[in-house]
């Protein structure tokens, strides 16, 4: 997908609070997630129905034993990169980041850029999910963009203009287009 991102002014919105990314360890064995989107970004499930966080979940499961709870966010907060410790190649991806952009997204809420999100990263991978992808998900297309250093959001205006000029049956394709190489 060509497309050009350019630089926005993130939105946040009320307190800037910072909602850690849980990986909830020995809790539920599997990976989860209670974030709920709004029914206007159905355009952002995957092939298999499942919402950009549930995808996210999966994502990042991978390196945690198959366990990784995304929560929902709560108002005004935001998604965050890794800790230090938490940090590694699902966390350090851009596809985990562009998942998660998309989820907070979904929820009305703000994202931080690439460059804030892999600030504890040694290793980043851009435009690479660098484990297997489980077989139970799909990751879509548009979480394999190369949006470089700059920000996210711009896809997302991008796909909605697509939306709204071209209707469903170009989106669709654009959107639930899962990808079979990296
Ligand atoms: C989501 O789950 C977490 C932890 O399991 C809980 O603290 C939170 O209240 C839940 N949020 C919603 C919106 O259900
Ligand atoms: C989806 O709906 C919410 C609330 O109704 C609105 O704030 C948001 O801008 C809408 N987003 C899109 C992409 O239509
Ligand atoms: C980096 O990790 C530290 C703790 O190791 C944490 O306090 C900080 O919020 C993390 N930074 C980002 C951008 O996530
Ligand atoms: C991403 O785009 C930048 C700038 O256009 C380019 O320099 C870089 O090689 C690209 N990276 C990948 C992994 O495609």
């Amino acid at each position: 997908m060509g497309v050009n991102c350019r630089r926005r002014t993130m939105p946040f919105v009320g307190t800037l609070a910072v909602l850690a990314l849980a990986t909830l360890r020995g809790a539920n064995a599997q990976d989860t997630t209670n974030a709920t989107c709004l029914s206007n970004y159905s355009f952002l499930y995957n092939s298999k129905g499942q919402s950009p966080c549930l995808v996210a979940a999966y994502v990042a499961g991978v390196c945690n034993g198959g366990q990784f709870n995304v929560p929902a966010l709560i108002d005004g907060a935001h998604y965050t990169g890794p800790l230090t410790s938490d940090a590694n190649n699902c966390l350090c991806s851009s596809i985990f980041y562009c998942l998660m952009s998309a989820c907070g997204l979904c929820q009305n809420g703000p994202v931080i850029t690439w460059t804030d999100w892999t600030k504890n990263c040694s290793t980043v991978y851009l435009t690479v999910y660098p484990e297997n992808i489980p077989s139970v998900t799909a990751i879509p297309a548009w979480a394999y963009v190369n949006f470089s250093v700059r920000i996210f959001l711009y896809i997302f205006r991008f796909i909605m203009s697509r939306f709204l000029f071209h209707g469903h049956a170009a989106l669709r394709s654009i959107s639930q287009q899962d990808p079979t190489t990296k």
